[in-house]
């Protein structure tokens, strides 16, 4: 072809990036890799290989080593060997070997990038210019956190020893997002990649030893699922950090309930990508190109569901239909090419399936007239229009590159949309009205929104889901503290085994006034609170509750299921408390202060009972106290504005979690119910809370405190019974967000074990005892943070 036709043609030649120097390196190890344990290879324990193959061609690469229990076993011990070393250095010794890995990641850039996307099938457009880059602005960014750890952190150590599993479809950055935050905090790591994807992870721990970094501070484990599961269970272990499927994010809870381990899950996600008339169609159109044929779809927080406001739906349809005619799919090391190989045959089948179902279920499936390479694993971009809601293509993640488009006619049916999932990672806002595109941010469930811009990653922030999309962020100082205990928390003694009372042989549901027990008279009887009213309870049990002499001091009632379901709606009705200004939260906080210090002491009288008088006295007034601490938080704990190096800020807003479920230590019934209730109610949230076992008749006096002192009702509810029955309950309700547990360490474990199902937060104590009487441990951030969740909006601004 001549250069004047091809000028009228326009068609693109072949630009294929050169392979030379990462089939040079396969080449080095022989096409077999081994582990990388101690600073070393290491070759498997029972001498078990398997191939990872290049997606576009189907063709084998490599054979790796695959990971049994005993390798997994010897760089545990690796790491726990390199570990007290590793802490053991100044922040900036440790910050010099981040900045060395950030700097050998440039070196070695173009290797990382081509073996990346042979390994995955992506873009070599993608891999050199967002991957790449991507991972060594992690480094460099946390080499910074390094220096700064003992300033910005002084009260926190490392967790130890940290297992991470990473999955395929961003298999370098996914490590650099695991690993930077990780060392920048004095852990030491084993890393599993993904079975798809670990050549780029081999490449790293050669950097590693380029950088000079201790023997055992890294340690790379290849290997399937069964590898990963051998890494969990290992005990070992004192954090496993997990991105993959929602599925696999729910057995590494249930596999680490009874343990001690801390888990962070970053899983899957449904993400709306929102349309208003208003918005500019021709930048939404290239938006929704990054949204969701960025890396074929394969993104964890794709833009994978279209909403369009109805008035431009048929427009903006045809716009997306014109762009997707003109996407070039092909051999991903092609520079030209828009969207590679999907990453194995598994995954295309998946997908083919899922849209079989979406078109079976009505939706209307629109493909471009493309040729598909003859080999490797192609998957044309896809457009189904007329999806329901309902339908299986709106609500499972499909990770490839469908979109399923929908329509509404109101910003409040957008909202309601874009929640209609049980996922919450990401959302995508497009308007030129900043009005509505905030607005609507702030309703979004979701722990990234990008107004008008999609798919922007920084390490300077935060990035993790609400919901079934899993907790815990990865970058940002809210990453950091994923990879940290308070010291004085991980050294606190444990608390003695509790026991509970077997509940009464039937609950009745009529019989609303008997006892459970035959007594004589009794000095105090409470019921329960919800909705802002006492209520009785629907057992018609109730406990007794005696002093620390074993008098009787009278019966709280023996709350149940039926009640515990009552309270959570109660609380969903108050979801005005979240909205009120914090400012007015503040007022309401210190006008509880200021009603308990009137009947400071009748209260501390009562409870002089059951904890004796000096400790009575010292948790009323440690309790007017801590009411004022967080009256003083709540218009305080800030969010954050971000500067990443785009032309957008990223603001960081701390938002209440929802409904939390509180179940609060026995040891202070008035002190520690209030530690725990105040700051999840200072940010906003509506709270269920269940009183010590050993004195719930505290609840007589907390709601005159609360009824008094205008908090809506509904916002605080207040359940008395035993707190392991009531706790299931709590766990497994839907509506229920979260889970505090500060009870024993069986409690802690059947927290985390029972609310797997909607894989709800739970924070605990870990059966550990807290000094509720010291401010400096019982009070302050270490709790608003756990009572908030991250929302990163990122807008743009500057010129
Ligand atoms: P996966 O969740 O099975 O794999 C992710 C990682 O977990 C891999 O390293 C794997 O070896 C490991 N793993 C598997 N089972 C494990 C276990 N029982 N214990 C510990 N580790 C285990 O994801 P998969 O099968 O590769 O993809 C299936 C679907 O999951 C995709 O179609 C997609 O919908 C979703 N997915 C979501 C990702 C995300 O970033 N949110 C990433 C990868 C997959």
């Amino acid at each position: 072809m001549s250069i004047a036709e091809k000028f009228v043609s326009m068609e693109y030649g072949p630009a294929p990036e050169d392979s030379k120097e990462a089939v040079a390196w396969l080449g080095r190890h022989g096409h077999r890799l081994q582990h990388f344990i101690g600073g070393g290879w290491q070759a498997p324990a029972a001498g078990e290989y398997f191939d990872t193959v290049d997606p576009s061609n189907g063709e084998k690469l490599a054979s790796v080593a695959q990971g049994s229990a005993a390798d997994v076993d010897a760089a545990v011990k690796a790491a726990r060997a390199a570990s007290s070393g590793w802490r053991a250095l100044t922040p900036h010794a440790r910050a010099r070997y981040l900045y060395a890995i950030a700097r050998l990641v440039q070196k070695h850039s173009r290797l990382l990038a081509v073996l990346e996307t042979m390994d995955n099938g992506k873009p070599i457009r993608e891999s050199r210019d967002i991957d790449i880059p991507l991972v060594a602005r992690h480094f460099y960014h946390h080499a910074g956190w390094a220096q700064l750890l003992e300033q910005e952190f002084p009260e926190y150590v490392a967790c130890g020893v940290v297992g991470q599993i990473i999955p395929w479809n961003f298999p370098l950055l996914m490590l650099a997002w695991k690993i930077a935050p990780a060392l920048a905090t004095g852990n030491t790591v084993v890393l599993k990649p993904a079975e798809f994807t670990p050549l780029t992870a081999l490449v790293f721990a050669e950097i590693c030893q380029e950088a000079g970094l201790p023997a055992g501070v890294v340690n790379i484990v290849t290997g399937d699922g069964a590898t990963g599961e051998a890494l969990v269970k290992h005990p070992g272990v004192d954090k496993i950090a997990f991105t993959g499927s929602t599925e696999v994010g729910r057995a590494i809870r249930a596999a680490t309930a009874t343990s001690h381990k801390r888990l962070s899950l970053e899983l899957g996600g449904k993400s709306p990508f929102i349309v208003f008339e208003d918005a500019d169609l021709d930048s939404t159109v290239e938006g929704l190109v990054d949204g969701i044929w960025f890396n074929q779809g394969q993104v964890c927080c794709a833009g994978s569901r279209l909403l369009m406001q109805e008035s431009i739906a048929e427009a903006l349809i045809a716009k997306i239909q014109d762009r997707m005619s003109t996407l070039r799919i092909g051999a991903p090391l092609d520079k030209a090419i828009d969207i590679g190989a999907i990453i194995a045959k598994v995954q295309l089948d998946r997908i083919r399936k899922l849209v079989a179902q979406g078109v079976a279920d009505g939706a209307i499936c629109w493909q471009p007239q493309v040729t598909l390479p003859a080999r490797g694993f192609y998957y044309p971009p896809t457009l189904l229009s007329n999806v329901h809601p309902t339908s299986i293509v709106a609500q499972q993640e499909i990770f490839g590159p469908v979109l399923a488009a929908m329509t509404f006619r109101t910003p409040a049916e957008a909202v309601e949309l874009a929640n209609n999932t049980v996922y919450g990672l990401a959302a995508c806002v497009w308007s030129e009205s900043i009005t509505v595109a905030l607005h609507v941010a702030a309703q979004l469930k979701a722990g990234v929104i990008w107004v008008n811009c999609t798919n922007l990653f920084d390490a300077a922030c935060g990035f993790g889901g609400y919901r079934e999309s899993g907790y815990g962020r990865e970058g940002g100082r809210e990453g950091l503290l994923e990879y940290m205990e308070l010291a004085w928390f991980k050294d606190a003694p444990m608390l003695p085994a509790e026991t509970t009372p077997a509940l009464p042989e039937s609950e009745s549901e009529e019989d609303s006034t008997a006892s459970g027990t035959d007594i004589p008279a009794i000095d105090r009887t409470v019921k329960l609170y919800i909705g802002g009213k006492q209520a009785r309870p629907d057992s018609g049990y109730s406990m007794e509750v005696r002093a620390a002499d074993g008098r009787l001091l009278g019966e709280a009632p023996l709350g149940n299921r039926k009640d515990i379901r009552n309270a959570v709606e109660a609380a969903l009705k108050a979801a005005s408390w979240a909205r009120a200004t914090a400012h007015n939260r503040a007022q309401v906080l210190y006008y509880c202060a200021e009603n308990l210090s009137q009947r400071r002491d009748e209260v501390a009288h009562r409870l002089s009972a059951v904890v004796g008088e000096k400790q009575a006295v010292a948790e009323v007034d440690l309790s007017i106290e801590r009411i004022f601490s967080y009256a003083a938080w709540a218009d305080k704990f800030d969010g954050a504005v971000h500067n990443p190096p785009f032309r957008n800020v990223a603001i960081a807003m701390n938002e209440a979690i929802g409904t939390i479920g509180v179940i609060c230590p026995r040891e202070a019934p008035l002190l520690g119910f209030l530690s725990l209730v105040m700051p999840a109610l200072a940010v906003g949230n509506t709270v269920i809370a269940v009183p010590s076992e050993a004195y719930p008749l505290i609840t007589g006096d907390l709601y005159q405190l609360f009824d008094t002192s205008d908090l809506p009702d509904g916002a605080l509810n207040i359940v008395t019974g035993y707190a392991s029955q009531l706790l299931k309950t709590l766990a497994e309700h839907d509506d229920v967000d979260a889970i505090w547990c500060f009870g024993d360490e069986a409690s802690a474990a059947a927290a985390k074990a029972m609310s797997i199902g909607n894989l709800k937060q739970v924070w605990t104590n870990e059966g550990r005892a807290i000094n509720w009487f010291n401010p400096k441990l019982a009070e302050g951030r270490w709790f608003l943070e756990h009572a908030t969740q991250v929302k990163n909006i990122w807008v743009p601004y500057g010129e």
